[in-house]
């Protein structure tokens, strides 16, 4: 009905309508009328709606039927005239507006509603007489019922320049993506495998690097950038009352990625632990939630976690750490999803873990952490407070000061020492803290002196406290002396002997450490070591030589037994000539001078023979005993000799000892010099060629 209504009025209202209202609006109501062509059949519903009240009056239905003739000659060139009814009725045609005796192009493209051209803002509209066209950019393609619209350029492999292993991405705003798949390194257009990709062919503690063609590793040990920022640090914690700068606490590692190593003062870590947010100068503080690794040679991978509003864990995302040598960290650091977040930092080390004496408390100084004395020490008198607790064992003294009391008094425990100046205390913790030397008893341990009166064998030696010192020099040095005295015997004496020249020592492998020792004495009884390094003996001297086992408990089942010894003039006692000294526990019968008073029975052996000489000029004698524990418990360990059967202790497990080398002094010789007469001079010039080399002597004259 709203078709314009005069032109209903105008034209159909004579022939048609019989409106008459004579009473009533006859100026105003002016009667419409609406055509329905091809009704359907079936009920109809009249409705009407307006914006004041109205009226209705139905003036009735009429069935129009009658054949009309129609020419499209009677409409405007661009409409078109339909008969219905009998009469004709001419309308625009499509792209036109008008009544149909006059129509006019629409400009779709004024209404963004008729022209779907710009939908992606990829075209623009131009307008036609009747209709209008898209002017499509590029990458678009024209379709009528979307206007422009993108070209997938992924589904057609002629429209794209991805590599065929890439990845393809379509983007509507008509562009693409390619990219290459994982284990592939390219820009997308082109991709190779990427070595890096595939197993790991740096192995765990290089980072493989990809380009072009080849790879390469690094050691991210050497290719760190330092990050030196006090604001990282956990203890930098938001006070709101200290009128803080709130600019302070935006800092933010957004687009931070690489190869890191956080420095303060000293070398900082990225906490193991959750950090309150607002700290570290940021908002959202990252923390890293894994252990440190121990070794340095593994990169190993982590997540890094984030203190957001929604927990400890949010946004969490992948680090690797790597231990460099040094002990420092350097961290492979990611981006952060966004701003504020940023890595934390605190010491590599702290307290916790540190075990501390009593009397003393962990302290973190200048970024390691260590133990301090406490400062409530109470001193009781001088003499008491630095002297020494003296324990005396055969294998080693030891002398300890109680720490704090000492430097309480003022003296410098770092610079303490015995007489020789190398030997330094270590510190001991256990209920008090304890600067402890360890020296052995013997004459030259530490600079210290052992005087030997036949009976006892007095150690001393003397601990320096200084009361100054600079790492450089030390002043005001008080000495203590302490002296340890032991028995003269032969174990002692062994024990207390300090070259290892006539000592070797050898564990044997059982439930019990033992240690075996074997020395070569002065006398009979056994008591007095040589302590050179080389033993020079003359043709009547008596070889003593003994063995001991130290580490065996007073219940323990175990003897010493000096199986097989021999002596040879080489340390290596496997070839060359050999002379036999025990076979078997039993002395070589064919030299009486072999006297074994103690083998089998105790965890001593000793043995003694005169001295020899190897024939051939041969002036050096090594001895090799194999020596084992025998079970007194479940075998018989001393041998009866002649050996009237097997040993019944030939399953003990023999170790061999060695010690030498022992010189023999040159017997004095004569020199006779044959006196050529004749020449005028009597005077004889004589040379003495002395060498110690076996070679040397052999090759040429001595005189
Ligand atoms: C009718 O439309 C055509 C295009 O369809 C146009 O070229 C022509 O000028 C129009 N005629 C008039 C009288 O507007
Ligand atoms: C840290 O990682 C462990 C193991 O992956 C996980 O069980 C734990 O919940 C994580 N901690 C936090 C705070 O997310
Ligand atoms: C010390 O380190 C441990 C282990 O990383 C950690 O749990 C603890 O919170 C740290 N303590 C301090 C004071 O930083």
């Amino acid at each position: 009905f709203e078709k314009n209504p005069y032109y209903y009025y105008n034209y159909y209202y004579y022939y048609y309508y019989y409106y008459y209202d004579y009473n009533y609006h006859y100026d105003h109501a002016i009667p419409i009328s609406h055509l329905v062509k091809s009704p359907a059949a079936g009920s109809w519903i009249l409705s009407a709606q307006g914006n004041t009240s109205l009226s209705l009056q139905i003036l009735g239905f009429t069935e129009l039927d009658k054949p009309g003739n129609c020419s499209d000659s009677d409409c405007h060139p661009n409409a078109t005239c339909s008969e219905f009814g009998g009469y004709g009725e001419c309308t625009c045609k499509e792209g036109f507006t008008g009544d149909g005796t006059s129509c006019n192009d629409i400009d779709e493209c004024q209404n963004d509603y008729t022209h779907n051209c710009n939908t992606y803002g990829a075209g623009s509209c131009v307008n036609t007489i009747g209709s209008f066209t898209c002017n499509c950019s590029s990458e678009y393609g024209y379709n009528a019922e979307f206007g422009c619209v993108d070209i997938d350029e992924c589904a057609d492999r002629s429209l794209n320049n991805c590599d065929p292993v890439a990845i393809c991405t379509n983007y509507y705003y008509g562009s693409y993506e390619c990219a290459c798949p994982y284990g592939y390194y390219g820009d997308g257009r082109h991709c190779e495998i990427n070595e890096c990709q595939q197993g790991t062919p740096c192995g765990s503690n290089k980072e493989c690097i990809k380009s072009i063609g080849s790879y390469s590793c690094t050691d991210p040990c050497s290719t760190y950038t330092v990050l030196n920022d006090p604001w990282r640090s956990t203890s930098n914690t938001y006070n709101y009352n200290y009128g803080d700068y709130w600019y302070n606490w935006y800092h933010c590692d957004y687009g931070l990625s690489g190869w890191f190593r956080f420095k303060g003062e000293y070398d900082q870590q990225i906490p193991e632990h959750c950090v309150p947010r607002s700290s570290c100068g940021t908002t959202t503080p990252i923390w890293m939630n894994g252990s440190h690794p121990t070794g340095s040679d593994v990169i190993v991978d982590r997540t890094a976690c984030s203190n957001y509003y929604d927990g400890c864990c949010t946004h969490p995302f992948n680090i690797s750490v790597k231990m460099c040598p040094g002990g420092f960290y350097v961290y492979k650091l990611q981006s952060p999803p966004s701003c504020n977040f940023a890595y934390c930092t605190e010491s590599i080390y702290n307290c916790s873990g540190v075990h501390c004496a009593p009397d003393e408390e962990c302290r973190i100084v200048g970024g390691v952490p260590g133990c301090y004395c406490k400062s409530g020490i109470q001193l009781g008198n001088l003499e008491d407070d630095i002297k020494p607790q003296v324990t005396c064992g055969l294998g080693n003294i030891e002398v300890r000061f109680r720490k704090c009391l000492v430097e309480k008094r003022g003296y410098n425990t770092s610079s303490i020492h015995l007489r020789d100046y190398s030997c330094r205390g270590i510190i001991e913790r256990s209920d008090k803290s304890y600067i402890t030397f360890i020296t052995r008893p013997a004459d030259g341990s530490c600079g210290g002196s052992s005087w030997n009166d036949g009976s006892v064998i007095r150690y001393t030696n003397t601990v320096y406290l200084a009361s100054y010192s600079d790492g450089v020099v030390i002043r005001y040095e008080l000495p203590i002396n302490f002296h340890c005295d032991y028995p003269s015997d032969m174990e002692i004496n062994l024990l207390t002997a300090i070259s290892t020249y006539v000592v070797s020592v050898i564990n044997v492998i059982g439930t019990e450490n033992f240690t075996i020792t074997m020395g070569l004495f002065q006398d009979s009884g056994y008591t007095t070591p040589y302590t050179a390094s080389q033993v020079w003996l003359n043709s009547s001297s008596i070889l003593y030589v003994g063995v001991i086992v130290t580490g065996a408990t007073a219940s323990s089942p175990f003897v010493l037994v000096m199986k097989n010894c021999y002596a040879t003039p080489t340390p290596d006692g496997s070839s060359g000539p050999r002379y036999e000294i025990l076979t078997n526990q039993c002395p070589n019968k064919n030299d009486p001078t072999i006297s074994v008073p103690e083998n089998g029975v105790s965890l001593k052996g000793r043995f003694s023979l005169q001295v020899f000489k190897f024939l051939g000029g041969l002036d050096k004698i090594y001895l090799h005993c194999q020596v084992g524990l025998c079970d007194t418990s479940n075998s018989y360990c001393a041998s009866s000799c002649p050996a009237m059967r097997t040993a019944s202790n030939d399953n003990t497990n023999v170790k061999n000892i060695t010690i030498g080398p022992i010189y023999q002094k040159a017997a004095v010789s004569s020199v006779g010099v044959n006196l050529s007469s004749g020449g005028g001079k009597r005077e004889i010039k004589v040379t003495l060629l002395a060498s110690r080399s076996e070679h040397a002597w052999k090759s040429r004259p001595h005189m």
